[in-house]
């Protein structure tokens, strides 16, 4: 803690950009770490344009209590066009010092940051919280949300795999994630895929669907579960495919929205609840224009800039491991 920080009086709190569960607790989290500190907390609702807009109040013990079992976001979300133009900043800029708020804890996904950064250039102190189901940012581990997203795909396809099985058909489910493969991975793997399509590897039909349906009718299979990303293909085109090839008529499934609902996980909540924590103990410190990661289980803070300019991968041991249960190695 640096003493000579100025003192924190005021600050915000926002979610922004695709809802994702354990927003509400990590809402919870900063309002409690605000009270514990002497810090009045301001909620923001939906998302840069409340901030934009002045829509704002007085977060209380009422709003914020048994909200961290609640999926969605107390706040609202929203995707803000007026907030990626100058006039839009200015806007903003104006409500934090109408309200005297020293500074903002946004809660969201990668456009959140960008918007953050454009804030923070104006001179307003702000620190990012990572919420998305995606887990595409690159400079943390873990987002808050993906662990029950993933869960609720897993749950769908166990179901979809009890029907699938018993006509001895071929599914191919679409799941969220964005521009990025990891909660298709993570769901592939916990399910048992027979294939799963990413957006990190270039799609080879034969070799990465057609033949591992292939082998698994070997195997002695009679039903087939094809996970695919939505950033890699669109399930109705990864059916056609199957049908031309083998002439099975697979039944396609998007999960679509279903993914971002939904009371969190233990995982979401407690992760929600320390980076919310975090959140306003880097504010009082006096540290400006911050995410907030997890990194080897531990949480911790990066510049916003640089965290935003890293670049994230897949697990390659998740993909070895995958490439080894579906069969075929690359
Ligand atoms: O970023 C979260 C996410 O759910 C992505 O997985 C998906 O591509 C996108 O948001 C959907 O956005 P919208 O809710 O605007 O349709």
């Amino acid at each position: 803690m640096d003493i000579s920080a100025p003192k924190v009086r005021r600050i915000g709190v926002l979610t922004s950009g695709g809802d994702a569960p354990g927003m509400n607790a990590a809402v919870r989290a900063v309002f409690r770490a605000c009270v514990n500190r002497g810090i009045d907390c301001i909620g923001i609702r939906r998302g840069w344009n409340g901030l934009i807009n002045g829509d704002v109040f007085r977060l209380d013990q009422k709003a914020c209590s048994h909200i961290i079992d609640r999926g969605g976001t107390i706040l609202f979300s929203a995707r803000s066009e007026e907030f990626k133009t100058p006039a839009g900043i200015q806007k903003a800029v104006n409500t934090c010092k109408l309200i005297g708020m020293d500074g903002i804890v946004a809660i969201g996904g990668d456009g959140t940051f960008r918007g953050a950064l454009e804030l923070s250039k104006s001179g307003i102190s702000v620190v990012g919280i990572p919420g998305t189901i995606d887990n595409d940012i690159s400079c943390t581990s873990y987002t808050i949300g993906f662990d029950t997203a993933a869960n609720t795909a897993i749950e769908a396809i166990d179901k979809l795999r009890d029907t699938m099985q018993s006509h001895e058909r071929c599914s191919v489910v679409e799941v969220m994630g964005r521009g990025a493969g990891h909660l298709a991975l993570y769901v592939g793997l916990a399910t048992g895929a027979t294939a799963v399509l990413v957006p990190e590897e270039k799609i080879d039909y034969e070799r990465d669907v057609i033949e591992k349906i292939r082998a698994a009718r070997l195997n002695g299979f009679t039903h087939y579960m094809i996970v695919v990303a939505e950033g890699a293909a669109s399930a109705f085109d990864v059916a056609a495919e199957i049908k031309e090839a083998t002439s099975l008529d697979p039944r396609v499934t998007v999960l679509g929205h279903i993914q971002r609902g939904g009371s969190p996980t233990g995982r979401d909540r407690v992760t929600a609840t320390r980076m919310g924590y975090y959140a306003v103990e880097v504010m009082a410190a006096g540290k400006t224009n911050r995410i907030i990661c997890e990194r080897s289980g531990k949480i911790t803070d990066v510049d916003i800039e640089e965290g935003l300019s890293m670049t994230k991968t897949l697990e390659q041991q998740d993909v070895d491991t995958l490439h080894a249960m579906t069969g075929i190695d690359s």
